[in-house]
């Protein structure tokens, strides 16, 4: 979704500033044009040449200088952006934009600009969290401004607090989030359930299952980036927290039926991507189960409930089928006994697919017995294969 978009980078004096040409090289690579804008003091801590080679574009610097296409005409970049992210953002460009100030090219675009524009600060704590830059973020969030918050860690200074540069992956995906709000799913209320659930049988141990969440992430990712307001209830993974998606963070099949059912109150869609537990332990042991001289050990499992067909509610329902055998077979039936839109059919025996791989080959299998058998993809491809056809069959339901 980055590709042939035009990102007015905008880079400001803070010692964070190594981490933008970071940023850029990753928006390049994604196949989006990086036009860089430095503030002068910006220039002490990172070479322009630096952002010039990762971009493969000419560098703006100043008002004055006639080095870029650009410099005469700074409404040009202005209207060329597709979106404006200004990382990191010190207390002093935050201060100029509340206030209005165009005294240098970064501050001109930014007043120039229709498009969004996203604001990452890094500074120290103190400076982050005086009322002075607290009040000018809360201006310009209300003029419409993304910011993209600061976390606590290990400051420049040495001290431990709230000012560090949200990481790389995080601004990317508010990035792809702002861009992706005029997308097919504007506007649309999708849950997204992913991860393999615990249930425990003692204070230290559980039932599990070897779901990586990769495919619910992905889903969830996907959707945020189509202009859908997610939320992602997440069994525990390994994965990081995906930006501008409200993560929902449960361990059991209770849980997150609860957390469904509460999440879908007002949804337009559900993806359960998650690998629930079809049994639990009877009871739970208060105290960790020692081990006994009996060779065997009895665990009494209950069911659990299935999430899938309790949940009601008008909404579209999208389940997900991990096959050993008859995948389309068993697949079909699930989708009519589930009371499915979509059944999402994957063989787990495979191993470039399913558990814990980046790649995934399913079958779409839709009410009315089609079969849309895709070639192996990438989790991320598969994700939107799958909300092309809830774009669709949300605009079918629509329509009825
Ligand atoms: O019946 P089976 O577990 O194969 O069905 C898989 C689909 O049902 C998945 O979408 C899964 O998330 C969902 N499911 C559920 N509640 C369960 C078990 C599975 O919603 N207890």
């Amino acid at each position: 979704m980055l590709a042939n978009k035009t990102i007015v980078l905008g880079i400001t004096g803070s010692i964070a500033a190594y981490k933008a040409a970071e940023l850029a090289s990753k928006l390049t690579q994604a196949g989006a044009r990086v036009e860089v804008v430095m503030t002068e003091s910006a220039t002490k801590f990172i070479a322009p040449l630096t952002l010039r080679s990762l971009t493969g574009r000419l560098v703006v610097t100043s008002m004055w200088e006639l080095n870029s296409e650009f410099s005469i005409e700074h409404i040009a970049l202005a209207e060329a952006a597709d979106i404006l992210a200004i990382v990191p953002a010190t207390a002093n460009i935050i201060a100029k934009l509340a206030a209005g100030i165009s005294d240098d090219m970064l501050c001109c675009t930014v007043l120039a600009t229709k498009a969004p524009v996203i604001l990452a600060p890094a500074m120290h704590a103190d400076m982050f969290q005086n009322s002075i830059t607290q009040e000018n973020l809360a201006k310009l969030k209300a003029r419409g401004f993304t910011i993209v918050d600061p976390a606590y860690g290990r400051l420049a200074s040495g001290k431990m607090g709230l000012g560090r540069l949200a990481e790389v992956e995080e601004i990317i995906g508010t990035i792809k989030q702002v861009l992706g709000k005029s997308g097919d799913l504007a506007g649309k209320r999708i849950v997204v359930t992913a991860g393999g659930t615990q249930e425990p049988i003692d204070p230290v141990r559980h039932i599990g299952n070897r779901s990586s969440g990769k495919m619910g992430y992905a889903v969830a990712e996907a959707a945020r980036d189509r202009g859908a307001e997610v939320k992602l209830i997440a069994a525990p993974t390994s994965l990081s927290e995906p930006a501008g998606i409200e993560v929902i963070h449960i361990k059991t099949a209770i849980q997150m039926n609860e957390a469904v059912a509460k999440a879908t109150a007002q949804a337009d869609g559900l993806i359960m991507a998650a690998a629930v537990s079809d049994y639990q332990p009877k009871s739970v042991a208060k105290a960790k189960i020692k081990k006994k001289e009996s060779p065997s050990l009895t665990l009494e499992l209950i069911r659990t409930p299935d999430i899938l067909t309790e949940v009601k509610g008008n909404f579209l329902k999208v389940g997900f089928a991990a096959e050993s055998e008859d995948v389309v077979a068993n697949a079909k039936q699930k989708l009519e006994k589930k009371k499915l839109d979509l059944i999402v059919a994957n063989d787990i025996t495979d191993a470039s697919s399913g558990f814990g791989a980046d790649t995934n080959k399913v079958s779409l299998i839709d009410r009315n017995g089609n079969v849309d058998s895709l070639p192996l993809l990438t989790k991320r491809e598969v994700a939107d294969r799958i909300l092309d056809r809830v774009v669709e069959l949300l605009a079918k339901k629509a329509r009825r």
